[in-house]
Order: structure tokens, then C-alpha cells, then sequence
């Protein structure tokens, strides 16, 4: 006997690209560009000269090291990471952590197996005796997984490399809000945010000449394909970004240049896209410090400080639990 497709017989993969294909204005989260491929091409992306954010948060990471560890106080801590990525940059920081004698655990939390396999090999190689413990999960899953923190056990969260950019302004306070419900007082979050700049220089880093952004981000519908038995024709569809110096926000399209029907048999659906009719991928957000600094109050938190690179592009702003 088969049994109809149902959302709660589909896996969350699934279930958000039938929802967001379904859309009036179809859509798909960028948070699935990251399967192996998707790594890779991410990987591509962070070294191509046009993408400064990541040497501008390494940057920052190899000279903020002793001021977090002034601002955490004595006593071991857990240094927890939202989002691992391939934790090269964090490295930065536990490697400073230790040189001046701190004592804490790294729990890097993030959707991808790979990326954590990957820092599990970095760490264990670099620092085998670290109390090391990767949680494959989303955030909220594994927040609620490491529970309240402990009396006397202070935490630092880590939300690097602007991630929190592929949320709008509203839902991204609404994630600190949620992100601040799991900590105690004394607890702080470091959040990476890209900063609002010359619109050219923003533009070009999710447009670049040789056409790794486009490549990745069409990744989607290669993943698609594979994961879900879809039928996208990748040679029907172009990247188009756009960059609002308004509203901060950079935005990523997907545009089919002809008419097509796509099937994709685990969600057992036909998608009809129209010509030139888009579906929206990503938003990456740029913020100001005075915004960022707003949004440290809205979600809850006190705004501590920001830590820029030397050229002003980028911050980790910190914040911290009252009380
Ligand atoms: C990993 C989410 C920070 O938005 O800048 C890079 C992803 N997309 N180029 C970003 C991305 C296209 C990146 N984040």
C-alpha cells in the first residue's frame, strides 16, 4: 500500500520546498544551498577577492579574543557556536582562547554533517583534549537539546559570518529574542553582521565575474534534483542579485528564461514556472551599528560593544544577558 505524501511523512527538506514553491511569489530558503556541494561552492565563495566579509571577520576574530574572555570573567565557560560552517575561522579564537588560559567546551551546532565532520577533524588534530561535543541540529533544536545553561557555568554564543543576515530585520530580533530565552544573566552573544557600505562593493560580492555565487546558488535545484527526484534544467535559469542601499538588503533570484514545468516525485508535485518569473533565494542584510545596537535592545539584551575589522566593513557586536 503506498501512502499519500503527507507534510509529516516528508522530511523538512521536502516540506519547505513544497511550501515555498507553492507560494504566490515561489520561494526557497537559502539555509538548504548547504549540502556537500553547497559547502564547497560556499567554500569558493569565501576566497574569491570580491568576498570580503570572511578576512574581514577573521580580522576581527584574531584581536577580540582577550577583551571577550575580560567580558566572560573567570571560570570555565561554553563556547557555543551557531552555525559551524568549516570552523577555520573559529579556530582563530580558540587558539587565542588557550594561549591566555581559559578553560571552556566547544559545542559547534550546525545543519550540515559534513561541516561538522570537518571541524571535528580540524580540532581533533589542532587540540585533541579539548572538550570538544558538534550537535548536528538547527539552532533551536540544539538550544533546546543543551538546555539552560548552568549556575556556574557562563555561556558564550557564537553567531558568526553574518548568517543572521539570511533573515529579514524583524525575524532575525525575533531569533536573538529566542536565541536570548535559552541564556542566563552574564551569558553573551557574539553576532557577526555585515555592514551597510558602498552598494558597488556589496553588489559585486554576491555577483562576481567569475560566477561562483551563481553557481552556488543555483546548487538548490542541482540539490533538488538529487534529494528529491526533481527535474530542474539548470541551463533554464540565471542568478540575478539585487542590492537595496534603502533597506540593507542584498537579495538573490533564481529566473527561469523560458516557460517550464518541473516535477519532483518525493513531494509528488509539477511546479509551472513562467518565463522571467523569479523565485526568490536569499536575503543577506546589511545593517548599521546604530541598528545593530536597536536590535540588541529588542530582543532583550544589552548592547556591550561592537569589534570591527580595519576597515570598518564588518562587526561582531556583542551582546550580553542582564540581570
Ligand atoms: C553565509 C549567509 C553569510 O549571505 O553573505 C554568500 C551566504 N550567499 N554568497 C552571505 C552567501 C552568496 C553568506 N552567508
Amino acid at each position: 500500500m503506498t501512502s499519500p505524501v503527507t507534510s509529516s511523512t516528508l522530511g523538512a527538506f521536502a516540506r519547505d520546498v513544497l511550501q515555498g514553491l507553492s507560494a504566490d511569489t515561489p520561494e526557497l530558503n537559502s539555509k538548504w544551498f548547504y549540502d556537500a556541494r553547497g559547502n564547497a561552492l560556499f567554500k569558493q565563495i569565501m576566497q574569491m577577492p570580491e568576498y570580503y566579509l570572511t578576512e574581514a571577520e577573521a580580522d576581527i576574530y584574531r584581536n577580540c579574543a582577550a577583551e571577550l574572555l575580560q567580558a566572560i570573567g573567570k571560570g570555565t565557560f561554553d563556547l557555543i557556536e551557531l552555525g559551524a560552517g568549516d570552523g577555520s575561522k573559529t579556530q582563530l579564537l580558540i587558539e587565542r582562547f588557550l594561549a591566555d588560559g581559559a578553560t571552556f567546551s566547544y559545542r559547534p551546532i550546525d545543519l550540515s554533517a559534513t561541516a561538522l565532520a570537518e571541524v571535528r577533524e580540524l580540532i581533533e588534530l589542532r587540540w585533541p583534549t579539548l572538550d570538544f561535543e558538534p550537535l548536528e541540529a538547527d539552532y533551536f533544536e540544539a538550544l533546546d537539546r543543551l538546555g539552560k545553561s548552568n549556575a556556574g557555568r557562563r555561556r558564550l554564543l557564537l553567531f558568526p559570518g553574518a548568517n543572521i543576515g539570511n533573515f529579514t530585520p524583524g525575524d532575525a530580533v525575533a531569533l536573538l529574542g529566542r536565541i536570548r530565552s535559552f541564556l542566563k544573566p552574564g551569558d553573551m552573544l557574539l553576532t557577526g553582521f555585515d555592514l551597510k557600505k558602498d552598494p558597488a562593493r556589496i553588489l559585486a560580492a554576491y555577483n562576481d565575474a567569475a560566477g561562483h555565487t551563481a553557481n552556488f546558488n543555483l546548487n538548490i535545484l542541482r540539490r533538488i534534483n538529487r534529494e528529491l527526484g526533481g527535474n530542474f534544467d539548470l541551463s533554464c535559469w540565471r542568478h540575478w542579485e539585487t542590492y537595496s542601499p534603502d533597506t540593507g538588503a542584498a537579495r538573490s533570484f533564481l529566473v527561469p528564461t523560458e516557460d517550464q514545468k518541473v516535477t519532483i516525485n518525493t513531494i509528488n508535485r509539477s511546479f509551472n514556472f513562467r518565463a522571467w518569473q523569479a523565485i526568490r533565494v536569499e536575503v543577506s542584510q546589511k545593517y548599521s551599528l546604530r541598528e545593530i545596537e536597536g536590535m540588541a535592545d529588542a530582543a532583550g539584551f544589552n548592547f556591550v560593544r561592537h569589534f570591527q575589522d580595519r576597515d570598518g566593513l564588518f562587526t561582531d557586536s556583542l551582546y550580553r544577558v542582564g540581570g
